[in-house]
């Protein structure tokens, strides 16, 4: 088992050294390297078996930092910068020349984000420098949003983790692609796709044409199966067969998205065969829960 550490003075030592640690941000916890370190950061992508051309996130102290990893800001990225940082929201932007291929995967954008938990915040300012770093799960799997899921997931392959608690949002981050005009929502998050259009002064509907790479259909997937309904009542006859569990019932979407990978994951260490989960409405976190829940459908279709 890895070390677990609230001690952000013993996980900036690690990075420096080139090694990787579990962080809690606001949203799930992330596998950070140093991002200007390529041999660390191709370990995140072994440890993880993430294919290459799955770029990552760098994570950065602050908003002003923002104009030292990409070539250009809009007035856009800064106006929802502005109102966003620190927090859920990831901004692809033209990178600086400087920014390494194997975290771009060789793409010209680079997706950036500020986030507010005090602990990745504390680390952030001390370490100096950005870090890479996708969710702590193996790929393909739930996202981990407490210490335990990342040990379950990673094990030993990771060097560190730091316990900041469980995740307060619980779904991973919003990304908006600001190199697109108008700016688009390539994955719906912890930022309200409603919150980003009002900030655009425009609709930024999710899912648009263009799509990041690593929004595959299947995704975010538990071992059991995962079965979508619209209402209670529709969950409660089909919860009616043995080894089915209901998720969704009488929560609204905050709730729902702080406990949906912790919910997963528990269905599977009971040995759930199924999952019945309600699909939220469509407004405010609930996007990004639907989003999620299609997808980790999709991961056990057939
Ligand atoms: O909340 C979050 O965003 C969490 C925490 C740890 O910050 N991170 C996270 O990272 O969810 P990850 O790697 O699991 O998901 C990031 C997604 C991936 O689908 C990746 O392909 C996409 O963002 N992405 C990253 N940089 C990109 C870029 N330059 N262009 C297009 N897509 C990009
Ligand atoms: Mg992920």
């Amino acid at each position: 088992m890895p070390p677990i550490t609230t001690d952000v003075g013993r996980a900036v030592e690690v990075l420096r050294g080139g090694g990787l640690v579990a962080i809690p941000t606001e949203t799930v916890y992330g596998l950070a390297a140093d991002a200007a370190d390529e041999a660390a950061v191709r370990r995140v992508f072994e440890v993880k078996r993430r294919p290459a051309d799955h770029p990552l996130i760098v994570h950065l102290a602050a908003a002003e930092a923002v104009d030292a990893w990409a070539a250009e800001v809009p007035p856009s990225a800064r106006a929802l910068a502005d109102a966003c940082w620190p927090g859920p929201l990831t901004l692809l932007l033209p990178r600086a020349v400087h920014v390494l291929d194997v975290v771009t995967g060789g793409l010209p954008t680079v997706g950036l984000r500020v986030p507010a938990h005090p602990l990745a915040a504390e680390l952030l300012r001390r370490f100096g420098g950005g870090l890479a770093a996708p969710s702590a799960n193996r790929f393909g799997h739930v996202s981990p949003t407490t210490a335990e899921h990342v040990v379950a997931d990673l094990g030993d392959a990771v060097d560190l983790v730091l316990d900041g608690g469980p995740c307060p949002v619980g779904v991973e981050s919003t990304i908006v692609d600001c190199t697109a005009d108008p700016p688009q929502v390539l994955r719906p998050g912890g930022i309200a796709t409603e919150d980003v259009g009002r900030l655009l002064g425009h609709v930024a509907e999710p899912g648009g044409p263009r799509r990041a790479p690593g929004m595959l259909a299947a995704h975010y997937a538990p071992a059991c199966r995962v079965l979508l309904v619209d209402t209670a009542e529709e969950a409660a006859a089909l919860a009616a067969r043995e080894g089915t569990r209901v998720i969704g019932v009488d929560v609204d979407a905050v709730t729902y998205a702080q406990h949906l990978y912790a919910w997963l994951r528990d269905a599977d260490e009971a040995g759930a065969a199924s999952v019945v989960a309600v699909l939220p409405p469509a407004v405010g976190l609930g996007h990004a829960v639907r989003d999620r829940l299609v997808k980790a459908a999709a991961g056990r279709a057939g």
